[in-house]
């Protein structure tokens, strides 16, 4: 099995502050990276990943959860307090939003979609993920997005938008057009908890929704 550097090396991303120099001639952005190493290895990884510290408080590393085929790849920020009990993303209250945002464009979980964050181990009391961690965990997320092929990405919430577009810029900013990831588009909208929260917001999430579901008709098979 690779190591955690050769599957850095494999990804062209190495740490996490390589991935600015993502567009530099030596490295060009690929639609999809080759995968570095297969389903078994990954979740073999993540089950006994100690690359940061939060593999001291977590119960068990949630890798992710449905069609590995995917057309859709939905990316959330970090396991909560159910999806570290229960091993599986958004299980809790803002899961059972997410299922019904997904229902709203005629998806299910599991059919078609796959669902993963960007750190696999729970933050502590749910506080925010730090860079450290971020940078120490997205090897992984990049292997899954090189292994399922999404035709589309859907970041719910600043830490998977920043992260996967590599940018400061707010939701409010990053939301309501179409961006690409390695030539994937990728579409942001607000975190299904933060709309638990935010109910008037609902009405700009549908709307991304319905960007993403247009951008998913005209995108060409790869
Ligand atoms: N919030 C997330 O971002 N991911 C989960 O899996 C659950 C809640």
């Amino acid at each position: 099995m690779l190591s955690r550097a050769e599957v850095f090396e494999e990804l062209g991303i190495g740490p996490v502050w390589r991935l600015r120099d993502a567009s530099a001639a030596d490295a060009p952005p690929t639609a999809h990276p080759a995968p570095v190493i297969d389903w078994d290895a990954l979740a073999d990884a993540v089950a006994r990943c100690t690359a940061c510290k939060l593999h001291l408080t977590r119960t068990q590393g949630v890798l992710g959860v449905g069609d590995r085929n995917a057309d859709w790849l939905i990316v959330g920020e970090a396991p909560g307090a159910d999806e570290d009990a229960q091993g599986e993303p958004f299980v809790g209250q803002a899961g059972k939003l997410l299922d019904a945002m997904l229902a709203a464009i005629g998806l299910a979980r599991g059919a078609n979609v796959y669902i993963a964050n960007v750190l696999k181990s729970r933050p502590p009391g749910n506080r925010q993920p730090e860079a450290d961690e971020i940078a120490a965990c997205l090897p992984y997320l990049l292997n899954q997005i090189a292994l399922i092929r999404p035709k589309i990405i859907l970041a719910l919430g600043r830490v998977a938008a920043q992260t996967l577009l590599e940018t400061d810029e707010t939701i409010a900013r990053l939301r309501g057009r179409v961006h690409a990831f390695r030539g994937i588009p990728l579409i942001v909208t607000y975190h299904p908890a933060y709309l638990l929260r935010n109910l008037p917001d609902k009405a700009r999430a549908w709307e991304d929704l319905c960007l993403a579901r247009r951008t998913m008709t005209m995108t060409p098979d790869p």
